[in-house]
C-alpha cells in the first residue's frame, strides 16, 4: 500500500513550545497536576480535543472574507442554510455557537421532567442538558462497549433488543432517541448504517422521533463505508446524507467535522418545535440568522462541512489515527479496539495495573506523557466518571482511557512519529509511574478543576 499523505499542502505555520523535562515538572506541580490548567504555551503536542482545534482551508478563510455581516438575512446564512439542508435534509435549521447550546435549546423545547432519553451513548454535555431539564439520560451500548480489547466493526451500535424494551416498557416517558456519531465517550467507535436504520424503526413505530449528536458525521460515513458490508463502493457523502435521513432532527458540533473553530446548530423536521427552538434562540443566541455565530463563522462551517467529505481528506485523516495506533500496539501499549475516528484510546488500566482505579491510571499515564514529551492528552476514566458514594466510598468508572485525540489537518506525521515514541517510551517503564490522589476536589465536573498530587510525594499514611 502506498503511504496515504496529507492532502494539503502548508500555508501559515505557527510554532509549538519546546520545554525541558524540569520545567514541565515544575508547570505541572504548579497547576496540581491537571493538564487542563496547563497553558497551551508549556505545551508541545496538544491532543486534548479534537474539538474547536482544526486548521482551516484556505477556502474556509477566502469564505469567511466575503461573509454578510448583516444582523438579518445575511446571505451568509442562505448558504449556511442550504448546506446544511442539502447534507441533512431537515427543513428548519438554527445555527447556534455550538454543540452543547443546541443540546440546551432541543431539551428545553423537548424535554419535561421524568423524561427519558436513550442513547447509544450520552456525550457528557448532552447528559448534563437531559439531567438540568430534570429526565434520565440513559446509554445503551452494546455489550462490547466496555470491552477495549474486544474488536467488533461497530462498536459505537446502540443495543436494539435494549431499546426495543425500554420503548415497549417506558413509552409515555421518551420524547426522543438519540445517536451519537461517532460515540466519543465509548471510544469514537461508529454506529453502523443497520443500525441506524433499526434503531429509527423501533422508534418510528412507536410514534418517537430519532435526534441524532452528529459531531463526528462524516468520520462516521467513512467507518461505515471501510466496515460495512455493501458500503464500500459510496461516497462518504452519500453515505452521510441516507444517515442523516433516517432522522428526525439531529445537534451538531461544527467545532469537530464542521472543520471550523467555533459554530453548530440544531436541525429538525417538525416545524412547531423549530418555532419553538428559534424562540429561544432569539433569546439566549441571536436572531435566527446568525443564532450564537457570526457570519463568518458560518461560512467557515458552510465549507467546512463539504471539505470533511472529501474521501481524500478522509482517507488521510483514519489513515492518521490508525497509524498512531499501530505504532502504540507495536510498542506493546492497550489501546481500544478497533481504532476509531477522532483518537487513540489507550487502556490505562490494562497498561498500569499496579494502579488501583482509585489512585486514577489515566491521569498518571497522562501527567508521564506531558513530562516525558509535552504531549496534553485527556483522562477518560475515574476522575471524569468516578463517584463518590454517600457512604463516602469510590466508585470507579467502568474503563480507565487517555484520549489521544487527533486536530483535523494540524500536525504532520513526524509530529505523530514522536507522539509515539514518546508514549513508547513512558510504556517501557510503566511499572514505575506513581498513582495519585485527589488533594482538591470540585463539586462538579472535577477533571476541569481538580488538584492532584502523586503518590510519592504524599505522607506514606494517605
Ligand atoms: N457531542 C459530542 C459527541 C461531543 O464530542 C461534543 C464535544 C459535544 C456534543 C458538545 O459540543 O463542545 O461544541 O458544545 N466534545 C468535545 C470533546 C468537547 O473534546 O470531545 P460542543
Amino acid at each position: 500500500m502506498p503511504v496515504v499523505t496529507e492532502p494539503f499542502r502548508i500555508k501559515v505555520v505557527e510554532p509549538i513550545a519546546h520545554t525541558t523535562r524540569p520545567e514541565r515538572e515544575r508547570l505541572l506541580r504548579e497547576h496540581g497536576y491537571n493538564l487542563f490548567a496547563l497553558p497551551a504555551s508549556t505545551v508541545t503536542f496538544d491532543l486534548l480535543t479534537d474539538s474547536g482545534t482544526s486548521a482551516m482551508s484556505a477556502a474556509q478563510w477566502g469564505a469567511m472574507m466575503v461573509a454578510d455581516e448583516s444582523y438579518a438575512g445575511s446571505r451568509s446564512f442562505e448558504r449556511f442554510e442550504a448546506a446544511v439542508r442539502e447534507l441533512t435534509g431537515f427543513r428548519h435549521v438554527l445555527p447556534t455557537h455550538q454543540g452543547r447550546a443546541a443540546e440546551r435549546i432541543l431539551c428545553q423545547i423537548a424535554v419535561q421532567p421524568g423524561a427519558l432519553i436513550p442513547s447509544n451513548g450520552h456525550f457528557d454535555t448532552t447528559r448534563a442538558n437531559i439531567e438540568f431539564a430534570g429526565a434520565e439520560a440513559l446509554d445503551l451500548p452494546v455489550p462490547e462497549a466496555t470491552h477495549p480489547e474486544v474488536e467488533i466493526p461497530f462498536k459505537g451500535n446502540i443495543d436494539l433488543d435494549r431499546l426495543a424494551q425500554v420503548v415497549r416498557d417506558q413509552r409515555d416517558r421518551i420524547p426522543f432517541g438519540m445517536l451519537t456519531l461517532t460515540n466519543n465517550s465509548g471510544g469514537g467507535q461508529p454506529v453502523s448504517l443497520a443500525n441506524v436504520r433499526a434503531a429509527a424503526g423501533i422508534l418510528h413505530a412507536a410514534g418517537i422521533p430519532l435526534i441524532l449528536d452528529a459531531c463526528r458525521f462524516a468520520e462516521n460515513a467513512y467507518l461505515v463505508k471501510m466496515r460495512e458490508p455493501g458500503q464500500e463502493g459510496r461516497a462518504p457523502a452519500e453515505i452521510a446524507q441516507e444517515i442523516f435521513r433516517l432522522a428526525d432532527g439531529c445537534t451538531l458540533s461544527a467545532k469537530k467535522d464542521g472543520l471550523a473553530n467555533m459554530g453548530g446548530f440544531l436541525a429538525l423536521n417538525d416545524a412547531s418545535w423549530a418555532a419553538r427552538g428559534r424562540h429561544l434562540l432569539i433569546l439566549t443566541e441571536g436572531f435566527p440568522t446568525y443564532g450564537g455565530c457570526a457570519a463568518r463563522d458560518l461560512e467557515a462551517v458552510t465549507v467546512g462541512l463539504s471539505e470533511v467529505l472529501d474521501p481524500a481528506y478522509l482517507a488521510y485523516r483514519l489513515a492518521t489515527v490508525t497509524w498512531v495506533a499501530r505504532g502504540l500496539d507495536r510498542a506493546g501499549i492497550p489501546t481500544m479496539k478497533p481504532w476509531g475516528g477522532h483518537a487513540v484510546f489507550v487502556d490505562a488500566k490494562a497498561l498500569l495495573p499496579h494502579i488501583p482505579p482509585g489512585r486514577f491510571p489515566g491521569l498518571a499515564l497522562a501527567c508521564e506523557l506531558y513530562l516525558a514529551g509535552g504531549i496534553r492528552s485527556c483522562e477518560i476514566g475515574s476522575v471524569m466518571f468516578g463517584k463518590v458514594g454517600e457512604d463516602g466510598g469510590f466508585r470507579p468508572a467502568s474503563m480507565e482511557l487517555v484520549r489521544l485525540a487527533i486536530p483535523r489537518r494540524v500536525y504532520t506525521q513526524s509530529h505523530m512519529e514522536r507522539v509515539v515514541e514518546v508514549c513508547a517510551e513512558v510504556a517501557a517503564r510503566a511499572e514505575s509511574l506513581p498513582g495519585y490522589t485527589m488533594v482538591e476536589r470540585p463539586p462538579f465536573l472535577p477533571h476541569f478543576t481538580a488538584r492532584f498530587a502523586p503518590e510519592a510525594n504524599l505522607p506514606a499514611c494517605i
